[in-house]
């Protein structure tokens, strides 16, 4: 096993870690020693593929404002948000577009040369900022170009696998990595952790996400010991295309794009009046749902029946100007032009609302460990996010994260070495060596089916019961899987085959966590228990790892600035 020593160790390499690398260094004055680690390739992270814009109060001379911004996130978020989270970031936010635009991004712009600014859903005014429908990708490529013109001491681990977060005497104090492309075992120490790892979008079968988001992050973190929060709470974005689930971005919606019917209904003003299609998405993809199940959609392959996305009326010139990657994507994926044809679509697997429980600073309750993204539940989202509040978050707590550890490593000494390395190495040689005869690659497949059915954009507690016992079945499995390559060097069936176990560890606290709330709010909606019971369960789910699954107990929801009511669009 080789080791490697350095100061900070960010892992995930999407916009958070970027923005933390990028923070830390500065603060550093390109001092600090960092190590950025990555599975993929450092600009194959899943940000890459945010669309639609990043959501920030920038003209309070037009009528926005930030109490406008927090409330619109309070409310989109079925009042599970935290609101002392929500306030901190919607002042913060705005700095964070400015910094990109210094930094030489290239923000849309009006006529006049303001930053522009697009309508997203549950927002109030059109706060999306955007560069056409490429934002994650630019405001990837920007951070990176500024962190190299930072830092001294960056040390970038890519194609590197990480397989356990060790924490030992109450402190972070090592990951263990297989080095993929050098096939060999590695252990990277440092003072300090930000975890920067993204979602789990993966473990549904129609989702957005790329195949890489298997939420490795959340069940390392977990199996450590730390608490996984609101992990029930998973988004279904309004516009997946038909068959892939390629993100049809919101703004095809803000530039003004209408969701159709099979009768050529403009349905959503049965269901949300004020906002149509722009209402959030939790309530977008259940009117759609409810379209296709009242025999109202199209039929379409693998039972996955969809409605119309249609940007018909939009003319070719905005079309090529604000949304040419969809275009270019319907193009080349369903040869369909939406210049001239409507884009089937239908709800889909987008976000992770839940995550490894944080303080308002991102900091976890582990003195050495930060973390900032998808992978966190700082509480800005609650039970349904907004769109434009995902890029925006990565962005906040990628910043916060990044200074605070920066600070902390200043002063901190490395932890002890971990005398825990050699048994997960032991593990993984296990797994190597292993004769079972289950195969992961099919586990992996039920698995994914298993969550489609079961912890969709409408719940019960049945179906939700059998997802369970299908997931614990596989789980059983699991611990006879086997590997055709033996070897280290670019092991993709053993990086599946530990992928494999990280979700189903996540798919097992997600779904507890559903069946046993027994209400509907935000993006969970039971056919069971159709309404919000404050009552009884505004509250945190806060689940933890032991042996026989997760246990889970409950934490106390910020509502200091507003009481919860009726949410009507
Ligand atoms: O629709 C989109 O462009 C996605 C944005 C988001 O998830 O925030």
């Amino acid at each position: 096993m080789e080791v490697y020593n350095h100061d900070l160790i960010i892992l995930g390499t999407g916009l958070a870690g970027l923005r933390a690398a990028l923070e830390a260094s500065q603060q550093s004055k390109g001092e600090l020693d960092i190590a950025l680690v990555s599975k993929l390739q450092l600009m194959r992270a899943h940000s890459v593929a945010a669309e639609g814009g990043t959501a920030a109060v920038m003209r309070q001379d037009m009528g926005d404002s930030y109490e406008l911004h927090a409330w619109d996130t309070v409310k989109g978020s079925d009042f599970l948000a935290d609101q002392d989270v929500v306030d901190f970031f919607v002042h913060e936010m705005p700095k964070e577009i400015l910094h990109l635009d210094h930094w030489g991004i290239p923000w849309s712009r009006t006529e006049d040369g303001h930053i522009a600014q697009r309508p997203f859903g549950g927002h109030s005014y059109p706060r999306a900022v955007f560069a056409a429908d490429k934002t994650g990708h630019l405001e990837m490529q920007t951070l990176y170009d500024t962190l190299m013109k930072h830092t001294k001491k960056i040390n970038r681990y890519d194609e590197g696998f990480v397989t356990s977060i060790l924490i030992e005497n109450g402190r972070f104090a090592g990951l263990t990595m297989i080095d993929m492309i050098n096939g060999r075992f590695v252990l990277i120490r440092g003072k300090a952790l930000i975890l920067a790892t993204g979602g789990a979008g993966q473990i549904f079968g129609f989702t957005t996400y790329s195949e890489t988001v298997t939420g490795d992050g959340l069940a390392m973190a977990y199996r450590a010991g730390l608490t996984l929060k609101d992990m029930e709470f998973i988004q279904f974005h309004p516009t997946g295309l038909i068959p892939s689930g390629i993100l049809m971005t919101e703004a095809c919606r803000g530039e003004g794009g209408t969701l159709l019917n099979s009768n050529g209904e403009r349905f959503m003003g049965n269901y949300a009046p004020s906002k149509m299609e722009l209402a959030p998405r939790d309530m977008v993809s259940r009117s759609e749902m409810t379209e296709i199940e009242a025999g109202r959609g199209f039929p379409g392959p693998d039972g996955l029946d969809y409605i119309h996305l249609d940007l018909r009326h939009l003319g070719r010139a905005k079309l090529l100007e604000r949304l040419p990657l969809i275009r270019e994507v319907t193009i080349k994926h369903i040869g369909l032009d939406p210049i001239d044809k409507p884009i089937p679509i239908r709800p889909v697997a987008h976000y992770t609302m839940g995550g490894v429980h944080t303080d308002i600073k991102g900091h976890t309750p582990i003195e050495n460990i930060w973390a900032a993204g998808e992978v966190a539940c700082v509480s800005l989202h609650g039970a349904n996010r907004l769109g434009a509040n995902s890029t925006a978050e990565c962005l906040v707590w990628g910043r916060v994260a990044g200074e605070e550890a920066a600070r902390y490593c200043a002063n901190a000494s490395a932890a002890e070495m971990p005398k825990t390395a050699e048994q997960e190495w032991a593990k993984i040689e296990a797994l190597i060596q292993s004769k079972g005869t289950e195969d992961h690659y099919q586990i992996r497949k039920e698995l994914r089916k298993n969550l489609d059915a079961t912890m969709g954009v409408f719940r019960t507690g049945e179906q939700m019961e059998a997802g369970l016992k299908k997931i614990r079945e596989l789980k059983e499995r699991y611990k006879s899987i086997s590997l055709k390559d033996k070897s280290l060097r670019y092991n993709t069936d053993l990086e599946r085959a530990v992928e494999t176990g990280f979700m189903i560890d996540v798919a097992e606290v997600a779904t507890l966590g559903a069946l046993t709330r027994t209400e509907s709010r935000g993006g969970h909606a039971r056919r069971d228990y159709k309404v919000r019971d404050d009552e009884n369960w505004l509250k945190h789910t806060m689940a933890t790892y032991t042996e026989a699954g997760p246990k889970l107990s409950y934490s106390k929801v910020d509502i200091s600035m507003w009481k919860p009511v009726e949410r009507k669009y």
